[in-house]
């Protein structure tokens, strides 16, 4: 780090929309060294965000990032894809062999693109949606103004055990035996307890509706068998990001086990293929289709004991919050089985505030709303997540340090001294573990090119 006091620098003014065009590039250089400088003299704690690999990452600044290959491998509609077919022939059976599936469609740019097309593949506008609750931890995507809406679905929401955000088992049962939803949804953005997904799935089939798990959050959990198993739990689909808990390139992948044939007669697995492309995609960024198979190669080597290191760190930062007073959900629960940690900050100034002031001491963390809350933008809540600490080889000692700074951080304590401890902490914390180990720092100054 170069700067000695305290104080992130301040964001560069922009160059302005009369600025020439070397100016501009001078500008965007400096603004990203600016901001490795600041991660690497930071506690990243955001529940949804990783590291990709230094293997994995080598794969964006290929050639693979300028070309298309619209279709499937053999079936393509450009030319130009002799060496890539099978580059996505191997990341699809690395998923399939990480998952146990018979089926991995690795092109969907991202875990909502996943959505999307799983939702035009099993539904039509009109149909019923059925998914949890906003205020107990659904995603965006489930609700009307998001990927669920787009397609003119009709979301009905599951009953939730409020004090685990979970969805609650047995009035789902009914709620889905009555309202004859086309789809059960189940998955979150606050996943703190694995959902009891059998009964759902019965009652799904009862009704002839199709099953759905969003493991965005969760897919590296479920790849280091940590959390549930939802291929085996009978789920038709599991859709998710690649880039969570699953510490891969920002990405997309569609997994699915028995093909199933879709009210309209056709196979579910055919019908992804094609809504995938040439429905949601044109190109599918072949780069970070690359860097998934890496990563996928490295999880099938490290992603079990990453994933249990990922949970017991989560339980052990929950346990140190908790033990300083701070107001941990779920306590009767355990806290947490995920990755995720949420904390009632109520009493301390509300999630916004809160997590405003850690930022500015180097905790980076998102603020979150909690059930019962009815504002996204000044929720009570904060959430946590341990993927990145665990990922660079923090345990069970620096959890409890990063609880005291957040409980300094969060009554307002003296920025200097939060700060000074944050960096300090974090200097031994930067390289990537987990995967084939590179001896460059995670947050190395990029190389730019001469010109
Ligand atoms: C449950 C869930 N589904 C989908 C998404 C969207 O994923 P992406 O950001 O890859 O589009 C998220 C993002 O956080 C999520 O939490």
């Amino acid at each position: 780090m170069s700067d000695t006091n305290n104080e992130f620098p301040a964001p560069r003014k922009t160059p302005g929309s009369k600025s020439n065009g070397r100016d501009s590039l001078g500008f965007f250089r400096e603004q990203i060294e600016q901001h490795h400088s600041r991660f690497e003299a930071s506690i990243p704690l955001i529940a949804s965000e990783n590291l990709v690999s230094k293997a994995a990452m080598d794969m964006f600044s290929t050639d693979l990032h300028n070309r298309y290959a619209e279709g499937l491998p053999g079936s393509r509609y450009y030319e130009g894809n002799e060496d890539y077919d099978p580059i996505e022939v191997h990341t699809e059976e690395l998923a399939k062999k990480l998952f146990n599936s018979e089926f991995a469609d690795v092109r969907p740019i991202s875990g909502t693109a996943a959505n999307i097309s799983a939702l035009f593949s099993l539904a039509s506008p009109g149909d019923k949606f059925m998914a949890p609750e906003l205020a107990a931890g659904a995603h965006i995507s489930t609700q009307r103004f998001g990927a669920a809406g787009l397609r003119g679905l009709t979301t009905i929401t599951y009953p939730s055990i409020h004090e685990t955000m979970s969805i609650d088992t047995d009035l789902a049962v009914k709620a889905i035996l009555d309202e004859k939803p086309r789809i059960c949804y189940v998955g979150q953005s606050v996943y703190l307890f694995p959902n009891d997904l059998k009964p759902i799935v019965e009652a799904a089939k009862e009704v002839g509706a199709s099953t759905m798990y969003d493991g965005a959050h969760v897919l590296g959990l479920i790849a280091g068998k940590q959390f549930q198993d939802p291929l085996r739990d009978g789920m038709d689909l599991i859709t998710a990001s690649t880039h969570k808990t699953f510490p891969g390139p920002q990405h997309g992948v569609i997994i699915g086990n028995h093909d199933v044939e879709l009210p309209n007669g056709k196979s579910l697995h055919k019908t992804i293929r094609s809504r995938v492309f040439p429905g949601v995609h044109s190109n599918h960024h072949l780069h970070k289709v690359a860097a998934f198979g890496v990563s996928l190669a490295e999880a099938l080597e490290f992603q079990e004991d990453y994933a249990k290191d990922i949970i017991s760190n989560a339980k052990k930062l929950a346990e140190g919050l908790w033990n300083r007073g701070m107001k941990v959900f779920a306590a009767e629960h355990g806290f947490t089985e995920s990755h995720t940690v949420l904390v009632d900050v109520t009493e301390r100034g509300g999630g916004a505030d809160v997590s405003k002031r850690s930022e500015a001491q180097g905790l980076v963390m998102n603020k979150n709303m909690l059930p019962g809350d009815t504002s996204a933008v000044n929720p009570s809540g904060i959430r946590l997540g341990t993927p990145e600490m665990t990922r660079l080889g923090m345990g069970a000692d620096e959890m409890d340090e990063v609880a005291e700074l957040i409980h300094l951080a969060s009554l307002g304590g003296k920025e200097s001294e939060v700060r000074n401890r944050a960096r300090i902490l974090k200097e031994n914390f930067c390289k990537i573990k987990y995967c084939w180990e590179s001896k460059d720092n995670a947050y190395a100054q990029p190389k730019w090119s001469e010109i």
